[in-house]
């Protein structure tokens, strides 16, 4: 299902460990199993996306189990939904945590994860053999039209315009962004005068809205894991000197996560 960023034909697999379509484009197959299909004009910066320190500590916060109730969210979400899903593409992927949520609430489904940093799909194919993984911009997506059943985008960049090229209609597409709360004891620590997030609508022209919920919950986190949590977060450089300090040196604190999930359906 993958296309080639060059001429948009279908890419087949070539003696096992190469993508080629019909012009003569190659794409190697990493050991790992994603593919590289980023265009150059996309990249740009020579490291896009989430740094490797950023992924790993998402990886520890997942491996942790603290955004389990997330994934449970979605895939009850999912499941109610009674959508057929024999394709699903998670934008904007990471290390894959929610690309194999989905793959668990379809299991006879394809599965695509793209995301714009190499050394995050790179861990998600390791890790998640059951999924199709690329390096690609979710501005520039290597994956045919009409050809996705159902979209996710948890935290991640979206373009509209390509989340329509990709769905075919009917399909569905859920949005995971945080919610007004989320994480408010962090702020309150590095903020003299912390704001709650700005919560913007999610509902896309030529989509029909079919269900919106808010996901809370409260977690007792050692010292450790809220430093992880900081870590891949844009908090991981923001708050005033002393704040951050404070929030280094602490051994416990009990952190609100709020999520606002999206389900909508493509009707163009
Ligand atoms: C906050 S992280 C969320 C990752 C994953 N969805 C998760 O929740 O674990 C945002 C992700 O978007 C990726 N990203 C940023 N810009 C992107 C783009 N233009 N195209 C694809 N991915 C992008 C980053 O590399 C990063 O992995
Ligand atoms: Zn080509």
């Amino acid at each position: 299902m993958w296309i080639c960023p060059n001429c948009a034909q279908g890419l087949a697999i070539e003696e096992g460990y190469r993508l080629v379509c019909l012009a003569g484009h190659s794409f190697d197959v990493a050991k790992e199993g994603y593919v590289n299909l980023l265009s150059v004009n996309r990249k740009g910066s020579q490291e896009p996306g989430d740094s490797k320190e950023m992924i790993a500590a998402r990886r520890r916060v997942h491996g942790a189990g603290l955004y389990d109730s997330l994934a449970q969210a979605m895939r009850v979400l999912l499941q109610e939904s009674r959508q057929p899903v024999a394709a699903a593409a998670d934008l904007g992927c990471g290390e894959g945590y929610y690309t194999h949520a989905i793959s668990e609430a379809f299991p006879a489904a394809e599965i695509y994860g793209i995301d714009i940093a190499k050394p995050a799909v790179r861990l998600a194919a390791k890790r998640y053999r059951e999924g199709h993984f690329a390096v690609a911009s979710a501005f520039d997506i290597p994956l045919a039209e009409n050809s996705m059943d159902l979209a996710i985008s948890v935290f991640a960049p979206l373009d509209p315009a390509q989340l329509c090229r990709l769905l075919r209609p009917g399909g569905l597409y859920l949005k995971v962004t945080p919610a007004a709360n989320h994480l408010w004891q962090l702020r309150e620590l590095l903020y003299d005068q912390p704001r709650q997030h700005a919560v913007e609508s999610q509902q896309l022209a030529s989509f029909e809205l079919l269900h919106e919920e808010v996901v809370e919950y409260t977690l007792a986190l050692s010292g450790e894991l809220l430093r992880d949590v900081v870590a891949m977060t844009p908090y991981a450089h923001r708050g005033q000197r002393e704040n951050r300090n404070v929030l280094e040196a602490l051994e416990q604190l009990d952190l609100g996560m709020a999520f606002t999930l999206t389900l909508q359906r493509y009707q163009p």
